[in-house]
């Protein structure tokens, strides 16, 4: 694996809020959001927050399983917040946290949370190491120790 000697860096630098109007072209059979697509929008929150702190492209590895609490409607704002957990060697651990928000009343509800893992990819298109995380808060370090628990996990379920 090719390795990159870099500092370790604190999630709050790739941390990456995205916002998106939820239209028509986004709804399922029954009038509400499809769940593609909020599966969709948390990669893509996931992998750009990835791809910021490791400054490589990042590919996904595996989505942990998601609850959907709450219904999307139409007209409302979908909020993807994505924070790197956890760094392995070549993979990352993102959080991804989902709300809506209606525009008008201002009422936010949580949808669902989702852990995303990402594999950094050197210019050969393999596994390359990451920066590792900085961890700076005990909140870091036990949203850290957590990851590196899911991540055990994970592997074993192979
Ligand atoms: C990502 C990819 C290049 C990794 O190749 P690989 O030969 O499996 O690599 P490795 O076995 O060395 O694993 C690379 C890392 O992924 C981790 N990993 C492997 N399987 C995993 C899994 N199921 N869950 C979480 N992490 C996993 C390994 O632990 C390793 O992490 P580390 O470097 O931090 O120790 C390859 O699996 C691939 O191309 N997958 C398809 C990616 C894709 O198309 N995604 C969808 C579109 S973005």
């Amino acid at each position: 694996m090719a390795e990159h000697v870099t500092a370790p860096k604190p999630a709050s630098e790739s941390r990456l809020v995205l916002h998106q109007l939820m239209l028509p072209e986004h709804a399922n059979a029954h009038g509400n959001v499809h769940g593609g697509v909020i599966l969709r929008m948390v990669d893509e929150a996931g992998a750009i927050c990835a791809m910021r702190h490791a400054r490589m492209p990042c590919v996904t590895i595996a989505i942990d399983s998601m609850t959907f609490r709450q219904p999307v409607h139409l007209g409302e704002l979908l909020i993807c917040t994505a924070t790197v957990t956890w760094v392995g060697k070549s993979s990352i651990e993102v959080g991804v946290n989902v709300h809506s928000e209606n525009p008008i009343s201002g009422v936010v509800s949580h949808t669902n949370s989702a852990f995303v893992v990402y594999v950094a990819l050197g210019e050969d298109g393999r596994p390359s190491s990451a920066p590792g995380l900085a961890l700076t808060t005990d909140e870091a370090r036990a949203a850290f120790a957590a990851g590196a628990a899911r991540q055990a996990h994970r592997i074993a379920q192979r």
